[in-house]
């Protein structure tokens, strides 16, 4: 009998927890740059990109390349036991890349979640302190650390009970939803004067633009006093570029557009264009505050993760994708626009480079959240042969992550889908 999804979700259901959602009903077989298709042989237009990973499209040719070279040379030795130099030299990559004019040093691991428990790691060695101060509709991960990081309960906390304490919550500013600079930074002055002195703080970790949270950019002139607040208390900034990273908004980092520089930087997903590899840079002093034995991990920094990292470097020198990024951005942002003049449900077009994200509300009103819309909206593109993603802690935004590799011909026929389904909706 040939596979289809519907059998495949059978067996899905009966192997795999629940707990481990699913956008889309759909298996997917083979996939190439910004095209999937799926076990019934049927094509999609990718705009989730795996949720940010395949900024460089599925399957990059170079990619695979680099991968298949380093398979046949050398597949694990554990970084810890025997060394390799791929590991050595995206570390280099990345130190050169991470803003900020000091001597950087970098730790790989594998996944987003493991990048953010080691920043805190070494944040709190260097400082000697324990407190992290996290925002509101901030995603960190789903290990017990970053779940008490990341401000949304359900789906990802529920049901387990409290998450690690010495954690605190200020505002993400928002403008848009009525938290201006001065109520952010007057969030975190609460914080000291109700729940810790600055003393005990050990970092603030923040997404320069939110990711699952909504996609909302924090404002230049918020980072500025964020670092000055950070700088005279001694607690140290960490940027969760793990979605951000990797070019999407623009720039290698989203940090380059923000005027400071964070103490240390988070990164994972898009770096090694779907293998998995992530890490923390930052200052040289700070990194080195763990002593032997204490970082690290079996997988951690695999050498076919470091091959793939490499070429998925040398691909956005190549191909210009930071100026493809722009263009992307541009093409999409005011096609977006475009639909938005049109139809009243959409109450925002906003994002940093090709990052992007299209908020839905009830009647105009930018104040009430319409996830309602956002579901159908994702259910009839899908029909129609276009992922997409939603986000946003009311479930109520639409994200655009689509490979900046894809063709211009694919972004314009994911506009008209997109348009199309908000006809219908009409
Ligand atoms: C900003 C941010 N931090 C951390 C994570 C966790 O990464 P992972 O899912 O690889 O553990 C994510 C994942 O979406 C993220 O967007």
């Amino acid at each position: 009998m040939s596979k289809t999804n519907e059998s495949l979700m059978q067996r899905r259901q009966a192997a795999v927890p629940r707990g481990v959602g699913q956008i889309h009903p759909i298996f997917a077989e083979s996939a190439k740059n910004s095209t999937v298709t799926d076990v019934e042989g049927r094509e999609f237009i990718d705009f989730a990109g795996g949720i940010a990973v395949l900024n460089t499209g599925h399957v990059h040719p170079k990619i695979i390349a680099a991968v298949t070279e380093q398979l046949n040379k050398l597949t694990h030795t554990c970084f810890q036991v025997l060394a390799y130099e791929p590991y050595v030299e995206v570390c280099e990559k990345v130190n050169a890349k991470v803003p900020g004019d000091f001597a950087k040093k970098t730790l790989l691991v594998t996944t987003g979640s493991e990048a953010v428990e080691n920043a805190v790691k070494i944040a709190r060695a260097a400082t000697g302190r324990a407190g992290v101060i996290a925002f509101t509709g901030a995603y960190h991960g789903r290990t017990m650390m970053t779940l008490g990081l990341t401000g949304k309960v359900v789906p990802y906390s529920a049901g387990m009970g409290l998450m690690p304490g010495g954690i605190f919550r200020a505002l993400y500013p928002n403008e848009l939803h009525g938290v201006s600079v001065d109520d952010s930074i007057a969030s975190i002055e609460r914080i000291f004067k109700n729940d810790a002195e600055p003393k005990d703080i050990a970092a603030i970790i923040i997404e320069p633009v939110q990711g699952e949270g909504g996609f909302y950019v924090a404002p230049k002139a918020f980072m500025a006093r964020l670092r000055a607040l950070c700088d005279q208390h001694g607690i140290l900034l960490i940027a969760d570029e793990v979605q951000t990273g990797a070019g999407r908004t623009g720039t290698f980092f989203a940090m380059e557009q923000m005027g400071v520089a964070a103490d240390l930087t988070t990164f994972a997903k898009s770096i090694a264009g779907g293998f998995p590899l992530a890490g923390v840079c930052g200052k040289a002093e700070y990194m080195d505050a763990i002593a032997p034995g204490g970082l690290g991990g079996t997988y951690a920094g695999s050498p076919i993760a470091c091959a793939a990292a490499l070429a998925v470097m040398e691909i956005f020198e190549e191909e210009h994708l930071l100026d493809r990024c722009k263009a992307v951005a541009e093409r999409l942002v005011g096609g977006l626009r475009k639909i938005q003049a049109k139809y009243p449900v959409i109450g925002d077009v906003r994002g940093l480079g090709a990052m992007i994200a299209i908020e839905l509300c009830e009647g105009g009103d930018i104040h009430k959240p319409n996830a309602a819309a956002v579901a159908q909206i994702v259910a009839k593109a899908r029909d129609k042969g276009l992922i997409l993603l939603s986000c946003g802690t009311y479930g109520n935004v639409l994200r655009v992550l689509v490979p900046l590799t894809a063709p211009d011909a694919q972004l314009d026929k994911g506009l008209a889908i997109i348009e199309e389904c908000f006809a219908e909706l009409a």
